[in-house]
């Protein structure tokens, strides 16, 4: 198992996730290396929730990656990124490998093209 996987599964155990009780990890690669994690962080005004992939993300902004190559994803059940994860995930990282896993390891391989068709983006804006 690839240590990007690992890292995305083993984030699940810091999720807080005590209204829905579905833990979710995620990890992205940058393209020098470096992996950075995230977890779905819930709130009791649900909708400020903050999702795994978004966690992991503007973690790795914050800290001043910006150049992505890989991001893997873990829940119990394989599920796949939500509508506005995938947006952001597109923003913030092109069209990169996406690793869907369950909390044993790989379970997909898809792309974050694939994920968001026809997507919104700044060249809409110009
Ligand atoms: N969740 C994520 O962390 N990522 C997704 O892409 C889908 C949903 C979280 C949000 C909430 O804490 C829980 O999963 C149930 O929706």
């Amino acid at each position: 198992m690839t240590k990007l996987i690992q890292t995305a599964i083993q984030m699940r155990d810091k999720a807080r996730a005590p209204y829905s009780n579905y833990k979710v990890g995620a990890a992205l690669e940058t393209v020098n290396g470096k992996i950075i994690g995230g977890c779905n962080i819930e709130n009791s005004s649900f909708s400020l929730t903050n999702c795994a992939e978004r966690t992991a993300l503007f973690t790795a902004i914050s800290e001043g990656y910006s150049d992505f190559k890989a991001l893997a994803v873990s829940t119990d059940n394989g599920g796949s990124p939500c509508g506005a994860c995938r947006q952001v995930i597109w923003e913030l990282c092109g069209d990169i490998p996406v690793y869907i896993c369950d909390a044993d390891g790989l379970v997909s391989e898809t792309t974050s093209a694939a994920l968001l068709p026809k997507p919104f983006d700044e060249l809409k804006l110009k």
